[in-house]
């Protein structure tokens, strides 16, 4: 039977570390503001976990909602107004965004210093050359799992399904920048079943409820299930975890695993921008 990676556990240290740096602070907090535009149902949930364990942790933490028909100069006017306020360090945009925004456009907006989601190209360029300033918070939150854990990855074959730039690309670099051997699958991927086979690290960032069985994981292999879907009114990962437990050396639950870790990341990268400012 597999370990269980407990990602609640380790965020809960991490969070209450910052807690009690916050704590010491004469008169200023580090403060995060999230950008939430539309009504994607999963997005208001999480936005609504990011604000309330952002205060809960003492964190100053606003929320500014948008409607979905709303135009893309009102977001960017809004990050521009974020990017010169004292009181916010840390800025981040709730992904996705409606059809008619360019994402690229809005990313690009945010102050690469404010950019505790890590998605400015100049933080993935600087994350790609190997000297990041912040990193995305998922991928981020999984890396810390595997030190926490110490789980080896030098010389592994780590297996990224996925390949989005919140998970699966930043996932990749800093898995190469720990000496993995990284192969990145995704909808296209032919045999995947078989390659996945192969991993030492599996690692499934796609967002299909229970579609990694028992038959694509090797015995002993590390398996991460960064998927939150909810299927039957119950919240499952990508990982047929009851099957696939039985047959790995080291696993993260959903819910309880890189979810929460997700949220601490985003803390612990709005403390140092903070200390950043205010050094
Ligand atoms: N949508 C899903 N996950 C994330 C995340 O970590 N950050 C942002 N900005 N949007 C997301």
């Amino acid at each position: 039977m597999a370990t269980l990676l407990d990602g609640k556990k380790l965020s809960q240290k991490i969070c209450s570390t910052l807690k009690s740096k916050v704590e010491k602070l004469k008169d200023k907090k580090p403060g995060l503001a999230v950008i939430l535009v539309g009504d994607h149902s999963a997005s208001q949930i999480y936005v609504a976990k990011k604000e309330k364990t952002a205060r809960e942790f003492g964190f100053y933490s606003e929320v500014h909602k948008l409607p979905s028909a709303c135009e893309e100069k009102e977001i960017l006017n809004l990050i521009k107004y974020l990017n010169e306020s004292p009181k916010i360090h840390g800025i981040l945009v709730q992904l996705p965004l409606p059809a008619h925004i360019q994402t690229h456009a809005i990313l690009n907006a945010v102050s690469p210093l404010k950019d505790v989601d890590g998605f400015h190209p100049l933080n993935l360029g600087r994350l790609f050359i190997g000297d990041p300033l912040f990193i995305p918070c998922t991928p981020q939150g999984v890396m810390e799992l595997f030190k926490e854990y110490k789980i080896e990855l030098s010389g592994k074959h780590a297996v990224v399904i996925g390949r989005s730039l919140i998970v699966g690309k930043p996932l990749a670099h800093l898995l190469l920048g720990q000496n993995a051997t990284v192969t990145i699958c995704h909808s296209k991927t032919k045999n995947l079943e078989a390659v996945c086979q192969t991993a030492d690290i599996l690692i499934s960032a796609i967002g299909k409820p229970l579609f990694i069985k028992n038959s694509f994981v090797k015995e002993g292999a590390v398996v991460v299930d960064v998927g939150i879907n909810r299927l039957n009114n119950k919240i499952v990962g990508d990982v047929d975890f009851e099957n696939v437990q039985k047959k790995a050396s080291f696993i993260t639950p959903v819910p309880g695993g890189v979810g929460p870790m997700t949220i601490a990341l985003l803390l612990q990268n709005t403390f140092k921008s903070f200390e950043r400012f205010s050094s």
